[in-house]
């Protein structure tokens, strides 16, 4: 015991400065981003001029910088002497359904508020009335706005607020990492959300190798980390599809390996080993944060994956594939017994080809011969794994739901 506690204060030959590297960190520049941060700012100018703006929508992969463009934006809003101009940052992940998203933004500004236990009539007249108080404008920011359960009737509850309030309104920014998901949503919503839509491309390697030496600077010790492995850890980060939060990752796990071999800098080996490491780590945050029926998708394949399944031989080599219709089966019938209701096939079928994309799933069509023509799907990583991680969210989420 003791002996393992010593290395808490062992000095690390790497690393200066830790949570510079975090994800959670928001550097004072974002590099690359001056355009993003002025479209949203001009964006909102109208509603902090007491207008009612139009609504933004700002979409990209992770790690593009999304979530810290936004921030800064929120706090730069924060500083300006406008009273009747208000702004909330909401994250989703966090507050992931109608009820909680106001009661957070009700909190956020009504004191009383802030603790929990008010009824959602209660939480919507207040708010109103408090808007309409002085005409103020309202901005929240729903990051992560894919992962709200209800998010229909979240939109149709703002949108109508906006319809209520006799002076003042809410305007709504919108972020998702989910490129494509407005296709589950009600056209209304799409209506309403998608009003000025923004989106923030993936990183080159030029610029994560940029962003990486910036952090760098401050992250690690002098000469911890040379050019030729921030170099390579940006060119896998920009091949795995130019997340800066990967690329971010890899030189931090890189760093503790070096740490534990005791040596005072990282080498293009260590880079290349984390690398590893850190996309499997990358994937289970994403599947973590799918939205719901996504992730019951994933979980009915990672039950057939473990089960294994009768046509897997059918398939060359010995790596189990499983029938895209019997996933289909069987993701309706979980969720069933979740009480959600199933979507329907044609957006399973998206949601399978977005699984695709993001690297969680690798499929083939079959040729003719196995019930005509039809897709064949493997999970890309560990089953068990992936079924430990999703049981843990489901049952989280069922288990502290309060309306
Ligand atoms: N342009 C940038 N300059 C510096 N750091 C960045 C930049 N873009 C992203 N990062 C860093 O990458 C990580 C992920 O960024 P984030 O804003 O969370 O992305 P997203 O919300 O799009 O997933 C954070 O640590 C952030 O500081
Ligand atoms: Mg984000």
């Amino acid at each position: 015991m003791a002996e393992a506690f010593a290395d808490l204060f062992k000095d690390s030959k790497i690393f200066l400065d830790r949570k510079v590297l975090s994800p959670h960190y928001i550097p004072d520049h974002l590099l690359f981003r001056d355009k993003q941060i002025e479209e949203i700012e001009k964006a909102l100018t109208p509603s902090l001029r007491g207008e009612r703006g139009r609504n933004v929508f700002i979409f990209g992969k992770t790690g593009t910088g999304k979530t810290s463009c936004i921030k800064q934006v929120v706090e730069r809003i924060k500083q300006l002497p406008i009273v009747s101009a208000r702004i909330s940052y909401v994250n989703c992940r966090v507050y992931n359904s109608r009820y909680r998203v106001l009661s957070k933004i009700a909190g956020d500004h009504i004191p009383m508020y802030a603790k929990r236990g008010y009824g959602i009539i209660d939480i919507y007249e207040k708010l109103i009335s408090w808007i309409e108080e002085d005409g103020k404008v309202l901005v929240v920011v729903l990051d992560e706005i894919d992962i709200v359960k209800d998010l229909d009737d979240l939109v149709y509850t703002l949108t109508r607020a906006n319809s209520d309030i006799k002076s003042g309104g809410i305007t709504v920014v919108g972020v998702s990492n989910n490129v494509s998901f407005k296709e589950g949503l009600d056209p209304r919503s799409v209506s309403t959300l998608y009003e000025n839509d923004l989106v923030f491309p993936p990183y080159n390697s030029h610029e994560l190798a940029s962003i990486l030496k910036d952090r760098s600077e401050k992250g690690f010790k002098e000469n911890a980390i040379d050019e030729a492995s921030i170099n390579l850890a940006a060119a896998l980060a920009a091949r795995e599809g130019g997340d800066a939060r990967l690329a971010l990752k890899i030189v931090t796990k890189a760093g503790e390996l070096a740490d534990e071999k005791g040596t005072s800098a990282i080498t293009v080996d260590e880079i290349t080993y984390a690398a590893k490491f850190a996309e499997e780590e990358i994937a289970y945050e994403v599947i973590n944060t799918l939205p719901e029926h996504q992730k019951l998708v994933v979980y009915a394949i990672a039950l057939m994956s473990i089960h294994g399944s009768k046509y897997k031989k059918l398939s060359e080599g010995t790596e189990s594939y499983i029938l895209s219709g019997e996933i289909f089966n069987r993701y309706v019938s979980i969720a069933e017994s979740l009480h959600a209701e199933p979507k329907s096939s044609r957006l399973y079928r998206k949601y399978i080809a977005e699984l695709e994309m993001q690297g969680i799933i690798t499929s083939y069509e079959s040729g003719k011969g196995i019930r005509g023509h039809t897709k064949l799907i493997k999970l890309s990583y560990q089953p068990g794994k992936i079924k430990e991680l999703i049981e843990k969210g489901i049952l989280r989420d069922n288990g502290t739901e309060a309306h």
